[in-house]
C-alpha cells in the first residue's frame, strides 16, 4: 500500500476563524440593512472572497456595481483582518497539535488546501508555517472549492496520487471538492450539512491518533 498524506483545509479546521469570517460578513450584511444567520453563513464556508459577498447579496436581494462590491470586499478583509491581528496559539483547535505531531513523527507528509488568501499570514501566528510540506491557498487556484483544483495541486506538490490524501473539511464546498478529487474525505461539523463525506466527526477533538492510524492504514 502507497503512503498516504493529509490536507488540511484552514478556516474551522486548523484554526476558529470561520466565526471571524461570519462575524465581519454578519457586519456588512447589517450595514445593508439585513440580518445573516450561522445557518446562512454555512453557504459561505470553504467559498471564496468574491462568491461569498454574492451570496450574500443574494441572500439579501441587493444588487450592487462591481465599483461597490469591490469596495465592501476590501472592508470586509480589513476588518477580517483586525479580528486575526489578535490570534494567538491558543486559537489552534483541539487535537490539531497532537495530530500535527504524530504525522511528523511518522514522516507522513501535509499539505494546507485553504481558500483563504489570509492562510499564509494565519498560519505565521500560529506558528505552523514552516509545519506544513506544501501550502495551497487562495492565491494559488484559478477555480474555488467545490472544484477539487486547490486539492489536486495540493497532492501533485506532496508528490502523491489523489487517492492516497486525506483531506480534513468543515466545509461542504471542501467535501465536495476532496469528494470530486477522489480523495478520502474527513467532515468536521453537522453530519447534516456535510453529507457524503467518508467519514464525520462532531469537532477536531475527533481527530484522535487512534482515527489517524486508521485512516494511513
Ligand atoms: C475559506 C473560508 O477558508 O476562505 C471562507 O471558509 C472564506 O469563509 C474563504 O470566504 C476566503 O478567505 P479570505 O481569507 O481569502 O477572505
Ligand atoms: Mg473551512
Amino acid at each position: 500500500m502507497s503512503q498516504k498524506a493529509f490536507i488540511f483545509d484552514l478556516d474551522g479546521v486548523i484554526v476558529d476563524t470561520a466565526k471571524y469570517h461570519f462575524l465581519a460578513w454578519k457586519e456588512l450584511a447589517e450595514s445593508l440593512g439585513f440580518d445573516f444567520t450561522e445557518e446562512q453563513n454555512e453557504l459561505l464556508k470553504g467559498v471564496s472572497r468574491v462568491r461569498s459577498l454574492e451570496i450574500l447579496l443574494e441572500i439579501g436581494n441587493v444588487e450592487l456595481s462591481q465599483e461597490e462590491k469591490d469596495k465592501y470586499l476590501h472592508e470586509k478583509n480589513e476588518q477580517y483582518l483586525r479580528y486575526i491581528a489578535k490570534m494567538d496559539t491558543r486559537e489552534i483547535l483541539p487535537g490539531i497539535p497532537e495530530l500535527l505531531l504524530f504525522l511528523k513523527s511518522e514522516k507522513i507528509p501535509f499539505a494546507l488546501g485553504s481558500a483563504s488568501k489570509n492562510a499564509r499570514l494565519i498560519l505565521e501566528n500560529l506558528k505552523l508555517l514552516d509545519d506544513f510540506d506544501a501550502i495551497v491557498d487562495g492565491n494559488d487556484v484559478s477555480t474555488a472549492k467545490p472544484d477539487p483544483e486547490v486539492f489536486l495541486i495540493a497532492a501533485k506538490k506532496l508528490g502523491k496520487k489523489p487517492e492516497d490524501c486525506i483531506v480534513i473539511e468543515d466545509a461542504a464546498a471542501g467535501v465536495q471538492a476532496a469528494n470530486s478529487a477522489l480523495m478520502t474525505s474527513v467532515a468536521i461539523g453537522d453530519p447534516e450539512v456535510l453529507k457524503g463525506a467518508d467519514y464525520n466527526l462532531k469537532s477536531t477533538n475527533e481527530l484522535t491518533l487512534d482515527l489517524a492510524r486508521r485512516l494511513i492504514g
